[in-house]
């Protein structure tokens, strides 16, 4: 049976993250996209509501929510701000792999502690020759005894610079390329950790990028995630789950462009009449509307896939890269309806066609899903 309804706990969910987007997001997103701050006491809100913490299972003391659960949320977090709901998020990208990897010892060890208390884990893929080709990590991890040796520089890593604990891909042996990466969780506090140059970015500029250096760190081997050898597949289907979250996002941020134009065009009179009354307008709203729509199909079809335990590499590239291409598409169209205002920095559409490019970018590119896509459709 196909089911469209969503369930009184979903309303609820859906609810209580709309209001908190409304009430505590919204208010203070123009002004940290000027400033860049990163809205610590709005985070701390977000975690006593266990907007942090939902995607933990039950047994590690989270809400246990499924991933539709996760992506109903984000759509609402990403209407109120996409940078300010990219750092939200961080925590679930960075945490998943010890979830799908870790053993239980480790699960209480390194991702416990965050349903506690408020802090930040980062997810340090990414390196400055190692963006769509994964594999390529320069990274290394160098077997000592009893622990590993990391050095290696990550970079555009989301919440890098306030992170206590971070989830590091590095290879244990070059000469086997992908097959050689690892995943290690190192803490901040390790000596030879350090947050580098923290990026000026064009849009989703509440969210925290930073660099993240590994000096000669050394973390014990009982801090490796997995196998030696896992790391690229952990990394991989991590990526998996957080796509339809990222397509959820994109799915708010185009909402939010889309009702914004709307309301516009509804009140600028032009010739006498407001613009909505031209054909030309109303195929715009037209095709935001039913493009919305497509996409949070396509995410709640990711989405159900993986809570089914079912692989959806596809469907989660499918919603990645449409929601994402959708939301630079309507944020542009919007930005097109308030003409010359919507130019203006007064006005709220530009921001949303800055922070929607990223979604374009991060957690691979819309290039890179295509290039899943093909993959999958082709050769598996
Ligand atoms: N699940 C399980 N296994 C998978 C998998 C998946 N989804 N995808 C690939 N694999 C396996 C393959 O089966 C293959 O296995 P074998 O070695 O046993 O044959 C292996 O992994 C290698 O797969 P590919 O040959 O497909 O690998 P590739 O080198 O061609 O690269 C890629 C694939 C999809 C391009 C990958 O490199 C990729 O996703 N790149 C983009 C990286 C990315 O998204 N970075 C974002 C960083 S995170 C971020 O942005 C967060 C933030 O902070 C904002």
């Amino acid at each position: 049976m196909i089911g469209f309804d969503l369930t009184q706990e979903q309303i609820a969910l859906q609810d209580m993250a709309h209001k908190f987007a409304a009430n505590e997001i919204r208010p203070r997103a123009a002004e940290c996209d000027r400033t860049g701050e990163f809205p610590t006491e709005l985070f701390g809100k977000a975690f006593d509501l266990g907007l942090m913490t939902g995607f933990i299972p039950e047994d590690l003391g989270g809400l246990g929510l499924s991933a539709l659960d996760a992506c109903l949320i984000e759509e609402e977090l990403g209407w109120g701000c996409s940078g300010i709901a990219t750092s939200m998020t961080a925590n679930g990208l960075a945490l998943t792999p010890i979830l799908i990897g870790g053993t239980g010892d480790q699960k209480k060890a390194f991702v416990e502690p965050f349903v506690k208390t408020l802090h930040y884990a980062s997810f340090c893929l990414t390196e400055p020759g190692a963006g769509s080709d994964a594999g390529g990590i320069a990274t290394t991890a160098k077997r000592d005894g009893a622990d590993y040796v990391l050095s290696g520089r990550k970079c555009f890593i989301t919440n890098g610079s306030h992170a206590s604990q971070y989830t590091v891909f590095a290879s244990t042996d070059r000469s086997k390329g992908h097959k050689g990466l690892s995943v290690f969780i190192v803490p901040r506090s390790a000596p030879g950790v350090s947050a580098g140059k923290k990026e000026d970015k064009m849009g989703q500029r509440a969210s925290d990028t930073s660099d993240v250096l590994f000096e000669d760190v050394r973390v014990s081997a009982a801090n490796r995630i997995g196998a030696e050898g896992d790391g690229f597949k952990i990394a991989m289907k991590t990526l998996d789950y957080a796509r339809p979250t990222v397509a959820a996002m994109a799915v708010g941020v185009a909402r939010a462009a889309f009702e914004l134009a709307m309301q516009y065009a509804k009140e600028r009179v032009q010739f006498g009449v407001p613009i909505a009354m031209n054909q030309a307008i109303h195929f715009m709203l037209a095709d935001m509307a039913m493009d919305i729509e497509a996409a949070r199909l396509l995410t709640y079809k990711g989405a159900w896939l993986l809570d089914q335990g079912k692989r959806s590499t596809k469907e989660s590239s499918f919603a990645k890269a449409f929601a994402a291409d959708l939301a630079m598409r309507v944020t542009t169209d919007a930005v097109q309806i308030y003409g010359g205002y919507g130019y203006m920095r007064d006005y709220p559409v530009e921001k949303l066609m800055r922070d929607a490019k990223l979604l374009q970018i991060y957690e691979g590119t819309s290039q890179i899903q295509r290039m899943v896509i093909a993959k999958e459709i082709m050769m598996r």
